[in-house]
């Protein structure tokens, strides 16, 4: 007799997970599986276990969700996560008719301004429909709701619902979704949607707004060095690092490549596979930090285009800035440099696999700025980060910081 075979477990992302908990509350009806024909309510599954009869969903935490059958999409949950902010005001279409019948329904998807709460007000009694799913709004979830509840402190009778329907970068497909999603919850109350006017917010509203989308410097920043062994990234990083703490404004976290290889990455070998999870780890770190408003200077290799881009990605979920330096300078002259010998040994084929000479280096084409070191002083490169640092808005190291000098007067 042969046991079952377990179902292989897999974590969808947080769109599909978002779709997921309004597909199985049946906040989607009448769509009630992912894949349907046309439907951007889809969730991708591994070649690996594609094929298999039945899929266990889980969350990032490891905890079992739902099962899906891959052939039909169809999705059976298994239980409804319990934490999260404000788990307590997500609420099926069930439960809001029980608990909600006979107000207004409106979806909101970004923070009220003055004139959307007098449209409000005329309207009576209101249920905001806050759409905080993944990349709906452009402030972040919590700031979404926190914003939405804020609201409501300022109507009459106005009660809160969050509902995560996510964004399928289809806007068209989106703004349907959502006109039947706040239908589905309406079950028959009127739905209002709003005029989306600009003006000022109230002043509750405001601070939750400017703490969610703080001003370029004072945001998180992650400045990544990208470049070839030798081309002056490490050098450049360590100037810049020193201007930072010499004006005293910020503390900052160094990722250098080399220093992590030994602690963070330690073990790592250079073939593709490991220089990307090398490089998504510093992506890690240097995203959580941005998280904190913290700035991360990292100097990887970071030779590949996708890996580069996914770093961007995590640092811009956490709500931090990506700014990227291509240390631009050529092949030619970080082998004659060959400071640490590896070129040299590299082309007598001692080292495998060594970027520019038998592994690849791809060029970045969103870099923020360029550097060629070769021929100039660091202080001249430097510089060149430093005005265009400037010039984004993150981070002004012009001004040297104002130090009396015993004697110097
Ligand atoms: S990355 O490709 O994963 O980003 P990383 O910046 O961590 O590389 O490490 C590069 C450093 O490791 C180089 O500065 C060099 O000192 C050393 N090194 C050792 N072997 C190699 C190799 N095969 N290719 C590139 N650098 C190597």
């Amino acid at each position: 007799m042969s046991t079952p075979q377990p179902s292989p477990q897999h974590c969808p992302t947080p769109r599909e997970l978002d779709d997921l908990q309004l597909l199985t509350t049946g906040a989607l009806a009448p769509l009630t599986a992912f894949n349907e024909p046309g439907s951007v309510v889809t969730v991708d599954l591994p070649a690996e276990i594609a094929a298999a009869e039945s899929v266990e969903l889980v969350d990032p935490e490891g905890l079992p969700l739902a099962t899906l059958s891959p052939a039909t999409g169809a999705v059976t949950a298994l239980t409804h996560a319990q934490f999260g902010p404000f788990r307590r005001l997500h609420l099926s279409p069930a439960e809001v008719r029980e608990q909600h019948a006979g107000r207004t329904v409106v979806p909101v998807t970004d923070a009220l301004t003055e004139a959307e709460l007098d449209e409000l007000r005329a309207l009576g009694p209101v249920l905001l429909l806050a759409f905080a799913g993944h990349g709906t709004s452009r402030l972040s979830s919590v700031a979404l709701v926190r914003a939405t509840l804020a609201a409501c402190d300022l109507l009459d009778d106005a009660a809160v619902v969050v509902v995560p329907l996510a964004a399928h970068g289809d806007p068209e497909a989106d703004h349907d979704l959502g006109v039947q999603v706040a239908a589905t919850y309406a079950a028959g109350d009127p739905v209002h949607a709003l005029a989306d006017t600009d003006g000022p917010y109230p002043e509750t509203i405001a601070a939750i707004v400017e703490r969610d989308l703080p001003a370029p410097e004072d945001q998180g920043l992650v400045l990544f060095f990208t470049g070839l062994s030798g081309s002056g990234k490490s050098t450049l990083a360590q100037a810049l690092m020193d201007r930072v703490l010499e004006q005293g404004h910020r503390t900052v976290t160094s990722l250098d490549g080399d220093v992590v290889r030994r602690n963070l990455s330690a073990g790592l070998t250079f073939s593709k596979a490991d220089r990307e999870t090398n490089i998504r780890r510093i992506g890690w770190v240097a995203a959580e930090i941005s998280r904190h408003g913290g700035l991360a200077v990292c100097s990887p290799i970071a030779p590949f285009d996708e890996t580069r881009k996914q770093v961007r990605t995590m640092v811009e979920e956490a709500g931090g800035a990506f700014f990227l330096v291509h240390v631009a300078t050529p092949l030619e002259e970080c082998e004659r440099r060959d400071r640490k010998g590896l070129y040299a040994k590299a082309r007598r084929g001692e080292i495998p696999e060594f970027t520019g000479i038998s592994s690849p280096y791809e060029e970045p084409e969103d870099a923020a700025v360029r550097v060629d070191t070769t021929g100039r002083t660091i202080e001249a490169a430097l510089d060149d980060v430093i005005e265009a640092l400037a010039e984004s808005g993150h981070l002004d190291l012009r001004t040297a910081p104002v130090v009396e000098q015993e004697g110097a007067r």
